[in-house]
């Protein structure tokens, strides 16, 4: 290289680059994120030059010192730190991309040994690989975060004990739940949550090192060397498919996105759940906001910057499946765009569940309202249908007259367990003095006696196995965390 700032392709070039095109097809002021990767990436292709014979084994250990010296420690805090604002060393480099800044660094650290970095690999594979390790650690951190909302759900529903509510469909009231049967569904939704990302980090954890910039490096490199190195399963099988292969950042967007939609479910029910009609919930006022007109406002902007931020987890989704679409094989400048989506979600979703527990740990729940609810509406209605079964009725009979019933009950103002039993005997023959035990809010609830349903019993063994699965899930750790 004759002057140390060059570019990493001046050579065939006569002109220089248009100013205002150099400067916006750069990577660099985003990319800088991915130093710690770049470095883990190039130490482990330095290792793989060298069993080639490229380096000797003082020049190999001079590099690898030479790379760790690139990254000071200001740099790694902001990268790992997800900072969006770039430490000023990385601001004021004329670097292309993080590949050209780490040469360039590298030269001013070790001299001329550095130009041999770059030997048998291409800038394709590097940002293939870097993007892997990138979105492996978010992965994990992810995953990390997510067992700490898990358990702020399930230490709420335990605290809920035998609290009823109702439940909704077509948000009328149709039937008492537990409380923490209810939570305990946010707990399934998490847990397949969970699975993605674990799925998500299986197909991922290939090592696209040694790939080329599209058939393959032209050394007879060892590739399982760096794949051992950056802790990949091995090395990926197709370097045209490696090279240019980003369905491992789509994926993890997706997974993303489904997350952020159940916290969006979540979200929304809070708030409606918060507002005075419904008087579920004291919003917690070290996660609510005042207004600057209104003086009595407590609002929740946590739920609502949540559910809003969802929409931005999934625009993340839609950007990089509309760039991979139309890409011919291998690697395309397009693939560039890919990266922003993917800091976007990481630092989205970092952001969301960074506050979600201690919001969620934080909820207090008015039990008393709640549980009002769920004593009003017929809410036992299709428990009292089921009584009639119980008598031989046929279900679509009890059904019709239990109907005839509550129609009754509407226009005289009461519940069915205020009926007297002359007033039931209207509407069936069958109903007898056993039917007002059989309606309570309590029998109400135990009548769903089924696995995954929110009888009492049931809801205490569902809580008990969902602990259980939450200490495997810590059992299981995390490198990234
Ligand atoms: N900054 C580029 C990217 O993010 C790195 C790969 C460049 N490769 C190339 N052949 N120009 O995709």
């Amino acid at each position: 290289m004759s002057e140390p700032l060059g570019k990493m392709w001046s050579g065939r070039f006569r002109e220089p680059l248009d100013v205002a095109f150099e400067a916006w097809q750069r990577s660099f002021p985003f990319d800088w994120r991915l130093l710690p990767q770049e470095i883990a990436a190039s130490k482990a292709h330095a290792r793989m030059i060298a069993a080639a014979g490229i380096l000797t084994e003082n020049e190999l250990a001079v590099m690898l010192r030479g790379l760790d010296a690139v990254i000071s420690s200001e740099m790694d805090r902001a990268a790992k730190g997800h900072g969006r604002a770039a430490p000023a060393m990385v601001a004021s480099s004329p670097a292309e991309d993080v590949h050209h800044f780490v040469e360039l660094e590298l030269t001013q650290q070790i001299g001329e040994l550095a130009l041999k970095l770059h030997t048998g690999r291409s800038r394709n594979e590097q940002i293939a690989t870097d993007m892997r390790l990138f979105v492996r650690d978010a992965i994990d951190a992810t995953l990390n975060k997510l067992q700490a909302w898990m358990k702020a759900l399930i230490d709420q529903a335990r605290k809920a004990g035998d609290a009823a509510m109702p439940s909704y469909t077509h948000l009328q009231r149709a039937e008492p739940v537990l409380v923490a049967h209810w939570l305990l569904a946010y707990v399934s939704m998490i847990e397949r949550d969970y699975s993605r990302f674990v799925d998500a980090r299986k197909r991922l954890n290939l090592c696209p090192l040694g790939s080329g910039a599209v058939a393959g490096a032209t050394l007879a490199l060892d590739r399982r060397i760096a794949a051992d190195v950056l802790g990949f399963d091995g090395p990926t099988p197709n370097s045209m498919d490696a090279t240019s292969d980003r369905d491992f950042a789509l994926e993890f967007t997706q997974a993303a996105s489904v997350l952020g939609i159940h916290i969006s479910r979540f979200a929304e029910e809070l708030t409606l759940y918060s507002t005075a009609e419904f008087g579920f919930l004291d919003l917690p006022e070290t996660f609510s906001t005042g207004s600057s007109a209104m003086p009595q406002k407590k609002n929740p902007d946590l739920t609502e910057l949540a559910r809003g931020k969802s929409g931005r987890l999934l625009g993340s989704v839609v950007t990089l499946s509309t760039l991979i679409k139309g890409l011919p094989l291998a690697y395309n400048k397009d693939l560039q765009e890919g990266q922003e989506p993917v800091f976007d979600t990481v630092d989205t979703l970092d952001g969301i569940l960074q506050v979600l527990p201690g919001f969620t740990a934080a909820l207090r729940f008015r039990f008393d309202r709640m549980q009002a609810a769920a004593e009003s509406g017929f809410l036992n209605a299709m428990a009292a249908a089921t009584y009639l079964v119980h008598k031989g009725v046929p279900f679509r009979k009890a059904h019709e007259k239990v109907g005839n019933a509550v129609r009754y009950c509407v226009d005289k103002g009461c519940e069915l367990g205020d009926l007297t039993l002359d007033e039931l005997k209207q509407f069936g023959a069958e109903f007898e003095d056993d039917f007002f035990a059989d309606v309570t809010l309590k029998a109400t609830l135990d009548c769903h006696d089924v696995i995954g349903g929110t009888a009492m019993r049931q809801v205490k063994v569902a809580l008990a196995a969902a602990k259980e699965r939450l200490a495997a899930l810590s059992g299981a750790v995390h490198a990234g965390a």
